[in-house]
């Protein structure tokens, strides 16, 4: 087998992404902790609890395991429900911990990355209407102003809002989001009203901080055909349109097309300096009558790709490399900013790392532009609507006794970040399986 190396650009930034409610842990001001109490909401009724434990100060122990391994980034995000646990409150203690927070990770030499929303709000916007209401446009700015002006020493890489894209579809279509809506129109008007909050996030940002750089993280998913059937061409591309394309187009034109809801949001154009790549898999399309609300659409893996753990992600490392070539239409520098697997095992995840961090090589070869990888994720956290059943961690967790538990791909994962690159070596210790398609 030939030896080598797939070395990356000098300065690029390797570290991890977490959320506030999945790591901080007894938040029980927000939509989730709510959502969490109903009944069968959560698989096996499972609660975010102690989550990680951050709030309470893990987040220590947790940024020097990062800094150990050798990453030099860190993407997190911070609670709105903290920050403004009343309309007319604000909780200083609450910013300082954040403050703290980003303090820390400056000590440990990593760069942090902050997300303003990462799918969970206040009660009381809920109570509002949440981001049906157009209110929260404002709502946000106001909380967007009063965080930004807090952390700006300490932070100039800002994710307005993470996956508008999942968030839009989980909450107002499929329903397995607070607050559970089934309804297109809902979806469509959420994610018109997130364009025009992030637009004015945007401006905020950049009045208090001229040099931020603002963008959005949104989950890119590619849409294959089933058949040479022209039906499931069109379903694909429609899918890949409002899924994919619909939000970073319109803070790159403002224009927002969504097929039944067009309109121009003039202040949304040119409000992204880079693309927040989430990427986990690629679906397969097949016209199907009986799915009327997922648009006539079944989606499904191919029969012979490997799955996780629990079957929700495929690995399909090229579709990562599509990702970088559909971000490169928007004309701005890549971030990835999720990218794993769920794998309490272990087993799967050290393959899917390099495969993917392969397919992203390549396409950066190819001229796409990207500034960095943060892993999904740190620590095992609590996933959404599938609780603690899924185990994205790079280092495992037990949730009762709160230890880590560290997973060989902890160690992949540091030699990668430490040499700036993935060597033959590597994948023949780590990920034997992966040599054929590495170093062919
Ligand atoms: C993404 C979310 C993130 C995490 C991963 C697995 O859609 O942004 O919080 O749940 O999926």
């Amino acid at each position: 087998m030939p030896k080598g190396t797939y070395y990356f650009p000098e300065g690029f930034l390797w570290g991890t992404a977490t959320a506030a409610h999945q790591v901080e842990g007894h938040n029980q001001n927000n939509t989730w902790y709510a959502w969490e109490q109903e009944e069968s909401r959560i698989t096996d009724g499972h609660k975010s609890g102690l989550a990680c434990d951050w709030w309470g100060g893990r987040w220590r122990e947790d940024f020097d395991r990062a800094q150990a391994t050798s990453q030099n980034a860190h993407r997190l995000s911070i609670a709105w429900s903290r920050i403004q646990p009343a309309p007319e409150r604000w909780d200083e203690d609450a910013l300082d911990r954040y403050r703290e927070m980003l303090i820390g990770l400056h000590d440990r030499k990593i760069t942090p990355m902050v997300t303003l929303h990462h799918f969970s709000e206040p009660l009381w916007v809920a109570e509002l209407g949440g981001w049906e209401n157009e209110a929260i446009v404002d709502l946000f700015a106001a909380f967007v102003k009063k965080a930004v002006e807090a952390l700006i020493p300490y932070c100039d890489l800002w994710v307005t809002i993470n996956e508008p894209n999942v968030f839009a579809v989980g909450a107002y279509l499929d329903g397995v989001f607070p607050p559970g809506e089934k309804d297109l129109q809902a979806a469509l008007k959420v994610l018109y009203n997130m364009v025009r909050a992030h637009a004015h996030a945007y401006t905020i940002i950049h009045d208090l901080q001229p040099d931020a750089q603002v963008g959005t993280a949104i989950n890119y998913r590619g849409f294959k055909p089933a058949t040479w059937v022209p039906l499931d061409h069109w379903l694909a591309s429609i899918h890949s349109k409002l899924f994919n394309d619909l939000f970073p187009r319109a803070l790159m034109d403002g224009q927002f097309r969504a097929i039944i809801k067009k309109e121009q949001i003039p202040e949304a154009a040119g409000t992204q300096d880079f693309l927040g790549v989430n990427y986990y898999s690629c679906d397969t399309v097949r016209f199907d009558l009986t799915k009327r609300r997922e648009m006539f659409a079944r989606r499904f893996y191919p029969e012979d790709a490997l799955l996780s753990e629990s079957g929700f992600i495929a690995n399909l490392p090229d579709g990562f490399s599509e990702a970088i070539h559909w971000g490169r239409q928007f004309g701005v520098p890549i971030i990835i900013t999720e990218n794993g697997v769920e794998d309490s095992k272990d087993i799967l995840r050290p393959r899917y790392l390099v495969e993917h961090l392969h397919a992203l090589w390549r396409a950066m070869n190819e001229n796409g532009i990207v500034k960095g990888y943060f892993h999904w994720s740190l620590v095992d956290n609590f996933e959404w609507e599938r609780g603690w059943t899924q185990r994205f961690g790079l280092w495992g967790l037990d949730v009762d006794t709160q230890a880590r538990i560290r997973r060989p791909s902890v160690d992949l994962y540091a030699e990668i970040c430490r040499t700036n690159g993935i060597s033959s070596e590597m994948v023949e210790k780590y990920a034997p399986e992966a040599m054929k398609r590495l170093f062919p």
